[in-house]
């Protein structure tokens, strides 16, 4: 089983930006910790970050062709990309999406995805945890189908 982890915008800035949201662990960490779970559950991990919308609908279309699904936390983009949605609706690949940070409990203009309507499950609030509980989530769907 093949999964892609995408990280959209400003996630390569995990670490040091505003930590007491985000926590400390950096990129690197979540995308260790993510190997760690992924060895565990026999998956092949790919992962990828981008600040730029359309590098990532690009990632979208052409790692679907060699990926069972996708872990996706989309940053910003999840609050306002029709076209990431359009993207996953195109690829028909199952997709969970994570975030960091309780959505509910912040801004309002946080509470509305774009994607969670289309994904798989959503897992958020958890921090880094999010990410690895989102694994074990799509895994076991993809597991199962
Ligand atoms: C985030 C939440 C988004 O609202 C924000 O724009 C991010 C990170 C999270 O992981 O909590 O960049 O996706």
């Amino acid at each position: 089983m093949k999964i892609a982890v995408i990280h959209g915008a400003n996630l390569r800035l995990l670490g040091t930006r505003e930590p007491e949201v985000y926590g400390t662990d950096t990129l690197d960490d979540v995308n260790r910790k993510l190997a760690v779970v992924a060895s565990e559950l026999g998956v092949q991990l790919e992962t990828f970050q981008s600040n730029h919308e359309g590098e990532i609908l690009d990632f979208v279309q052409e790692a679907a062709k060699r990926v069972d699904g996708f872990l996706i936390n989309p940053g910003a983009f999840t609050h306002t990309s029709i076209a990431l949605l359009d993207a996953f609706l195109g690829v028909q690949r199952p997709f969970v999406e994570v975030h960091l940070s309780n959505l509910a409990r912040r801004e309002a203009f946080r509470h509305h995805s774009y994607l969670s309507g289309a994904a798989v499950g959503v897992v958020y609030g958890f921090g880094v945890q999010s990410y690895l509980l989102g694994l074990r989530g799509l895994a076991a769907r993809l597991g199962d189908s």
